[in-house]
């Protein structure tokens, strides 16, 4: 009762706070996809990968609360305050890892739990209850990504480097305190805040970075596929084949990440939708590295995950290219040899990891495929024109693996032999002959890359 009879906030006051938390965590979600390409560190791209869907998601709840509270226009597509604008700006346009690192987790997310949780001790419980839930799950997972955040901070950020960053991190402050705090509910400091890495506007960066964990980024030197539709060879080595596909999916997200970033006209569930996508492929990545380490294979020094594709397609093809080639790909999926088949494999392998992996890959890429219908097969008249216009893009695309290697940035070295070794050690049987024996590699197979070499 007493609670309920606290008079809390008003419509007005309530709808103009929620307000800046949809701007909040849409600039949170602009600024985690947008820096997943260039990003070198593994666990960075995913980490991002996730963040970014998850802001997507309170996005979307905000968006409908606000619209359950306001006739339209609903005003959603405003900049609530310009040095909030300054504030965003700003992280999205560091420089380096660490002060991007030290703006999304130590100040962003920071200042908009501490919006959120004002709202839940302000509004009335009863009265505004739909948006206190709203907040409620918004806080439950700020909370998650804050953890990773300090777990980052305490692995990359130094206090030399904190130092460095030091007025940096003072200009935040400022911009927050221009804006009278995120939520608006402090008096303005009235102070000008003078851009810094935001001066020049940011510019997306398209080509994809690995670390020391991807040594041989061009290496095209293993042809999974034709192992893995080979009918003469054996599930159990298949799997392995199988989770170097999945890993190699750590492409995607760099692909998707360039189209979301460069798509500036579309409606919110767009990129809602497509963000989801996103973070589906980099947990596709990560279930191939949990399934070579669950075999205690040591995937850097011996399973070549290159970046070919997204290298390639971020830097030839126009963001909608790259979707055609990304439904193209993901509707020869479908039929007889594309999910179905790997996850019989994984069946009738004794890895009950690759048959679950699988299983959920496949249930993924059926939401892909509604997603490529809901929002690429729109844009023709018709699915064949569709198709078509994506095949063209995936032809256009130039793999040059002959050139690659004459410039000597790979050798296409067949890694395969060593890794499968070691497999066997682990299940402790005598390695075949004929699969050790497996040597092709993608170089021949250029007419059939387009199916072949589809990650997503
Ligand atoms: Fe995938
Ligand atoms: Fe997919």
């Amino acid at each position: 009762m007493p609670e309920a009879m606290n008079p809390g906030l008003s419509i007005e006051e309530c709808v103009r706070r929620l307000k800046r938390y949809h701007y909040a965590f849409k600039r949170l979600h602009q600024i985690f996809t947008a820096r997943i390409t260039a990003e070198p560190i593994y666990e960075l791209k995913m980490g991002f990968s996730l963040h970014a869907h998850l802001c997507a998601e309170h996005v979307t709840a905000l968006r409908k609360r606000v619209g359950e509270m306001r006739e339209p226009p609903l005003g959603l597509e405003v900049v609530p305050d310009a040095n909030l604008e300054i504030f965003f700006d700003e992280i999205l346009a560091a420089p380096t890892t660490e002060e991007l690192i030290l703006g999304l987790y130590e100040k962003a997310l920071p200042a908009l739990q501490s919006a959120l949780e004002h709202h839940v001790q302000d509004t009335n419980p009863l009265a505004d209850a739909p948006s206190l839930r709203v907040c409620r799950f918004a806080l439950v997972e700020i909370a998650d990504m804050l953890k990773f955040g300090a777990q980052t901070s305490a692995a990359l950020v130094d206090e030399a480097c904190r130092e460095r960053a030091g007025d940096w991190l003072g200009l935040l402050d400022d911009a927050l305190a221009a804006a009278g705090a995120l939520d608006g509910t402090k008096t303005p400091s009235g102070k000008t805040v003078q851009l810094q890495h935001s001066a020049t506007p940011y510019q997306y960066d398209p080509v994809p970075r690995r670390d020391e964990r991807f040594p041989d980024p061009f290496n095209m030197g293993v042809n999974a596929e034709v192992f893995l539709y080979d009918e003469k060879l054996p599930p159990e080595p298949k799997t392995l084949m199988m989770f170097y596909k999945r890993l190699r999916e750590v492409d995607v997200p760099e692909m998707m990440a360039s189209i979301i970033t460069e798509t500036t006209d579309k409606p919110w569930d767009y990129y809602r939708d497509m963000t989801r996508q996103l973070w589906d492929e980099a947990r596709h990545a990560m279930m191939g590295e949990v399934g070579f380490a669950n075999l205690e294979i040591d995937w850097p020094k011996k399973v070549m995950i290159n970046h070919t594709w997204s290298l390639a397609l971020n830097t030839q093809l126009k963001p909608i290219e790259r979707h055609a080639v990304l439904y193209f790909i993901e509707q020869g999926l479908m039929p007889k040899n594309g999910k179905r088949f790997e996850w019989e494999v994984g069946q009738a392998s004794h890895n009950p990891l690759s048959a679950l992996f699988q299983d959920y890959d496949w249930a993924d890429e059926v939401l892909h495929a509604r997603i490529g219908r809901d929002w690429y097969l729109k844009e023709f008249a018709n699915a064949q024109e569709a198709v078509k216009y994506g095949d063209e893009c995936w032809s256009r695309v130039l793999m040059n693996w002959e050139n690659w290697r004459t410039r000597g940035l790979t050798q296409h070295r067949n890694w395969w032999p060593d890794v499968y070794r070691d497999a066997c050690k682990h299940w402790g049987v005598e390695p075949d002959p004929q699969v050790l024996a497996y040597c092709t590699t993608y170089q021949t197979v250029r007419a059939d890359l387009k199916e072949l070499t589809g990650s997503a």
